[in-house]
């Protein structure tokens, strides 16, 4: 058996292409290693081919170009049977005509698991869900959030060493949600298990994942642990998709090692640090994060560039302030400040200035 791959790795993609009507790759040049034991997100918007690399790890469809290995074995020549790769798919597909305890015992069957042993990991794994009670019905006698967490549960019974899970949660509320985050991850850490994990909640991302790659027009546009992808985007994609993002338009003027001069389109000039830019006079698009915003002054490196802004509207959120400025023409940019005893409430009508260090002011490509 071919074994071109790193011995370290779990689960390889390497160079692999996707196209189902053989004009459009909807995958177009996918490179990813993951060590065993990683839970790995894959994140976008829809239809940037999320699914699809699921499918064709889990080997129901096949890859048109380049390789997919688990550990070390291309995924082509493992039969279904011995890929111990659990699934839950965006819908659940239960079996219809078994009881939810039958359901969740079928894997374990299929592997030869003892009675007693089976019974102890499907009441283990019902209760995880929070089903304890229910291993008597059927599929159909469950809501869309119930039968979703059986088929979560079904996933992780017979204790595979890979799973992959496509928006799991996406049916359940808000509280059992962040319950069942919980869950899957002290799970998957405790027994060791690889996790590639489907979603479009960026904040479930980012709570549960070793690293998140982020999908978008059938390419990884960053792959990275979720503390860099939020202060470090490479990308204005990916600034713009991760947490919430004030962005502003110009011309690059100046750059000098890890600081870079940007005139805005309004003619003002900013501090930022150069990511996705490489020469004077390219268009960019600098990007800020709400709580990076700074309009105290003694908090600013001395020299640093200010602009003029007028505050348009205060929100108060209880534990956060977020005020809403016109900067440099942009009427959305956003400024979000703790509740702490000495913090200033912003007055709408009222004009300040604001500023930023500048290695928090991203210059990225204006795309
Ligand atoms: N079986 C199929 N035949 C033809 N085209 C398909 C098939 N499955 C998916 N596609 C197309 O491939 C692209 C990627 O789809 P995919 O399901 O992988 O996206 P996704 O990222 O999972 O999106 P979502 O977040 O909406 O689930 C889409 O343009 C979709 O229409
Ligand atoms: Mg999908």
């Amino acid at each position: 058996m071919a074994d071109t791959g790193n011995a370290a790795a779990f689960v390889e993609f390497e160079r692999v292409q996707k196209s189902y009507d053989g004009e459009t790759l909807v995958v177009k040049d996918l490179n990813l290693t993951m060590p065993k034991g990683e839970f790995l997100t894959m994140l976008g918007p829809s239809g940037s081919g999320k699914t699809t690399c699921l499918m064709m790890l889990a080997g129901f469809e096949t890859a048109t170009h380049g390789s997919i290995r688990l550990d070390g074995v291309s995924i082509n020549n493992i039969p279904p049977h011995k890929r111990g790769i659990g699934m839950v798919f965006q819908n659940y597909a239960l079996f219809p005509h078994m009881t939810v305890a039958e359901n969740l015992s079928f894997p374990l069957e299929v592997r030869k698991i003892g009675k007693s042993d089976r019974e102890a990991k499907v009441k283990r794994a019902l209760d995880m869900v929070q089903m304890g009670a229910f291993g008597g019905r059927r599929p159909a006698q469950l809501s869309g959030g119930q039968q979703q967490r059986i088929a979560l549960a079904r996933a992780l019974v017979f204790e595979p060493e890979l799973v992959l899970m496509d928006e799991p949660l996406g049916a359940l509320d808000k509280q059992l949600r962040e319950h069942m985050q919980f869950e899957i991850t002290n799970l998957a850490h405790s027994l060791g298990i690889t996790v590639v994990y489907v979603t479009h909640d960026q904040t479930e991302a980012l709570t549960m994942s070793d690293r998140v790659a982020v999908f978008d027009d059938g390419r990884i546009q960053q792959l990275d642990p979720p503390d860099v992808l939020y202060e470090e985007p490479k990308n204005s994609f990916v600034a713009q998709f991760i947490g919430e993002n004030n962005t502003l338009e110009g011309v690059v003027k100046e750059i000098n090692g890890d600081v870079c001069l940007v005139q805005l389109d309004d003619g003002e000039l900013i501090d930022a640090k150069p990511v996705n830019v490489s020469k004077v006079g390219e268009r960019t698009r600098v990007s800020i994060r709400p709580e990076r915003v700074e309009f105290n002054k003694a908090r600013l490196q001395p020299g640093a560039h200010t602009l003029k802004a007028d505050v348009l509207e205060f929100i108060y959120m209880g534990d956060i302030f977020r005020t809403r400025l016109r900067v440099a023409g942009n009427d959305d940019f956003v400024v979000k400040t703790r509740n702490a005893p000495d913090q200033v409430r912003l007055e709408p009508g009222s004009q300040i200035e604001i500023g930023w260090l500048p290695s928090d002011c991203r210059a990225l490509d204006a795309s």
